[in-house]
């Protein structure tokens, strides 16, 4: 019997038999030649049968079948440089088809459908080549970050998605019922990561995050995966240090290991390529002065317009991407305006209406990828934070204590999955880079 295999695997059975269970993407014949592409989740590879070959009987059964129907074939694995695939350059001989489902009538087919629609069909969308690539390159991102965390001898310990408190402002907490109290879905694992380094060193913690955003952006998700590495004795320059490593990390082994499906995607590589530590670093207020300056030299009256930013003001989306157009790579800015961030950042030496904390800006117009910060070391700053912040004390207290016991400098970042995932695919909205995205308008399917 031909073994089973995944189409990711056909160039190890050239010249074999094998048998691929799938799916028929689609299907082509002229004459006496049938083409049909066939995907198997792990690849997507061409099937040619041949009249006289497989006879009339299934030759008439491959041509009535319709786009997604189930089937299980066999055939002889060949060389063929020309054959479209993934990989490319091989093809299956047809010598029998076993159809479990002959489908008409799939809703998504080769023309072009509104985003909305695919999003209604979103469960069945994930099939398509684009979408199966995106999720692939996820799922080597993914990958990526455990694997660096882990061989910098991180601990990657869980921390709670029901919690009593906001950790990044009041605004985006999706309320619910804890018993006869209220709680909230966790925006940001941090809090419990500051107390897990006291105990461990480095954690990270890696999950889904929950945030009520009220804005329809392409940037923005109810529901997203951060990774949020913490670690004690460490200070901002060794934030930045780490993160540009990782970054680099990241990128280059999904470039190294997804190159084809980012092909697929038609993602410029030659801009990943240049994904290489260090990052230019450059401080909140030469931001805004870049950025005044770009404001000057326009001739856009929109762009003039978007422009229009004043010292203390949190940068919107126009301003991220004009800055970093100014790089080929990931910006660093740091020594944002105390007002615009959380309540739990370490202030400036001198300059307490800064704090130090640091943004990493994707270039081509990606935006915010990381937010971090050196975090506030002194209990008495913080609880002064907190009352300004108009939090309440009490569900602080255990966070309060840790600056009481042994408190020492320490840092940390979230790096937001589905934002990563759109800057290296190159896609433009990231409700792509989730199998079943959350936003404002939409929780189905
Ligand atoms: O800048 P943020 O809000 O930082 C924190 O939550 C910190 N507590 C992280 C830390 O220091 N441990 O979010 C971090 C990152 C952003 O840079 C962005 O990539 C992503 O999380 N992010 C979102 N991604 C999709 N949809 C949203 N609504 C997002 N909000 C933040
Ligand atoms: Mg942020």
């Amino acid at each position: 019997m031909a073994p089973q295999i995944s189409i990711e695997n056909i160039a190890d059975y050239v010249g074999q038999n094998v048998t691929i269970k799938g799916w028929l993407y689609n299907s082509t014949h002229k004459g006496k030649l049938m083409f049909l592409r066939l995907r198997d989740g792990s690849g997507m590879t061409q099937g040619v049968a041949f009249r006289p070959d497989v006879g009339d009987e299934l030759f008439e059964t491959l041509k009535g079948l319709g786009q997604e129907s189930s089937l299980i074939v066999t055939g002889l694995v060949k060389e063929n440089n020309r054959a479209p695939g993934l990989p490319s350059g091989y093809e299956i001989g047809v010598e029998a088809v076993e159809v479990l489902q002959n489908v008409s009538d799939y809703p998504i087919t080769p023309k072009e459908h509104g985003v909305e629609f695919l999003m209604d069909n979103r469960h069945l969308w994930l099939r398509s080549s684009q979408q199966w690539a995106i999720m692939r390159v996820r799922t080597t991102i993914k990958r990526a970050i455990i694997d660096f965390l882990d061989n910098e001898g991180f601990l990657n310990i869980d921390t709670p998605i029901i919690t009593p408190a906001a950790a990044e402002g009041t605004s985006t907490l999706f309320e619910l019922g804890y018993f006869d109290e209220k709680a909230y879905l966790a925006q940001t694992g941090q809090l419990y990561n500051e107390a897990n380094i006291m105990a461990f060193g480095k954690v990270y913690c890696f999950g889904p995050t929950f945030r009520a955003e009220k804005s329809k952006t392409r940037r923005h998700l109810a529901e997203f995966w951060m990774v949020e590495p913490e670690m004690a004795y460490f200070d901002l320059d060794d934030l930045m240090g780490f993160e540009e490593r990782f970054i680099e990390y990241i990128v280059q082994t999904t470039l190294a290991k997804r190159r084809a499906e980012l092909e697929l995607l038609e993602r410029d590589v030659t801009a990943l390529e240049k994904i290489k530590a260090p990052f230019p670093r450059i401080s909140y207020d030469e931001a805004i002065a870049r950025i005044a300056a770009i404001r000057e030299a326009t001739d856009d009256p929109e762009l003039k317009e978007q422009l229009a930013i004043e010292w203390g003001d949190d940068f919107g989306s126009p301003h991220e991407t004009e800055l970093t157009k100014q790089f080929d790579r990931p910006v660093f800015v740091y020594g944002y305006p105390t007002q615009v961030k959380a309540f739990y950042m370490e202030p400036w030496p001198g300059r307490p209406e800064v704090c130090k904390s640091v943004d990493l800006l994707a270039p081509e117009g990606y935006g915010e990828i990381i937010g971090g910060s050196e975090r506030m070391s002194d209990p008495d700053l913080l609880v002064a934070a907190i009352e300004k912040h108009q939090l309440p004390q009490a569900p602080y207290q255990w966070y309060i204590d840790l600056r009481r016991f042994g408190s020492v400098p320490h840092s940390g970042f979230g790096l937001g999955l589905e934002r990563t995932v759109a800057w290296i695919c190159g896609i433009d909205h990231i409700r792509q880079t989730s199998p079943f995205p959350r936003t404002l308008n939409r929780m189905n399917p």
